[in-house]
């Protein structure tokens, strides 16, 4: 694992941009895992002001996201479709056939996650993963658990999850309480990951994910066991690890 760390917001969305652009650049028809939440925003500002300066081209590009609450539609404002439009699709040149999210519409949850990994498999594979971290050690929501979930599956929402992210939504009762995500082995078969991590709340699970036991009680403790894994974090959020025990 590499860590990167950023003075600030403004670097850490270099940072994470800069890793996702040389991906873009090597590979242009790359396929690209991607985030929702806050973590990702300012990430894909810059990716969006670099399209525009003539820098980045997304015409070859393939998008797969990591999770879409089940029962919200493109259309509905609080969806993870709706959020990556607004936040990357419609500002660069992605072909809109490229872009693909779980389908939250699908009730019948076989047919939704086997329709996904078919998907993942028809694309070749993720070549770069982005991943947010819960609080609780989730990456996409993949919830602490018993066991890690292989594939893509639909989850019930903890209610630690539904909290954090009741702060997108009218109220907590507007949570979705359950969703699609993909699986840990949908995420590990990624060529690469980039994990970005800002702010104090996520120090203690970005320290035991790294530097505790490989568990399914803190989901991303298993990118340990990735060939290739990045970090990207500001101070606030690597100040639990020792000084020297990462590489910056
Ligand atoms: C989003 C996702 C989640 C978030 C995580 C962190 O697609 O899969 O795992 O990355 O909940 O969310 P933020 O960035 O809002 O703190």
């Amino acid at each position: 694992m590499r860590i990167y760390q950023a003075d600030n917001i403004k670097e850490l969305n270099r940072k994470a941009a800069n890793l996702i652009s040389a991906q873009m650049i090597l590979k242009p028809d790359s396929v690209l895992g991607l985030a929702t939440g806050a973590s990702p925003i300012g990430v894909y500002k810059q990716l969006i002001d670099w399209y525009r300066k003539g820098d980045l081209d997304f015409a070859g590009i393939r998008t797969v996201n990591l999770d879409e609450y089940k029962g919200l539609g493109p259309e509905d404002p609080q969806s993870y479709h709706y959020y990556m439009q607004e936040q990357l699709f419609s500002a660069v040149n992605l072909r809109q056939e490229n872009t693909y999210l779980p389908d939250g519409t699908q009730e019948d949850e076989r047919t939704a996650c086997e329709d996904y990994d078919a998907l993942i498999r028809q694309l070749g594979g993720i070549d770069l993963q982005l991943l947010g971290i819960g609080r609780n050690g989730h990456i996409g929501f993949n919830e602490p658990g018993e066991a890690f979930i292989r594939n893509t599956h639909c989850v019930r929402l903890s209610e630690s999850t539904i909290q954090a992210n009741a702060r997108f939504f009218a109220s907590r009762e507007d949570v979705p309480e359950y969703a699609y995500t993909m699986g840990i082995g949908d995420i590990l078969q990624a060529k690469r990951v980039v994990l970005i991590a800002f702010g104090e709340e996520k120090a203690r699970a970005c320290y035991e994910a790294f530097t505790g036991p490989i568990t399914p009680q803190l989901p991303a403790s298993i990118l340990q066991l990735h060939p290739n894994v990045s970090l990207v974090a500001d101070r606030a959020a690597l100040s639990l690890f020792a000084q020297g025990e990462y590489t910056l």
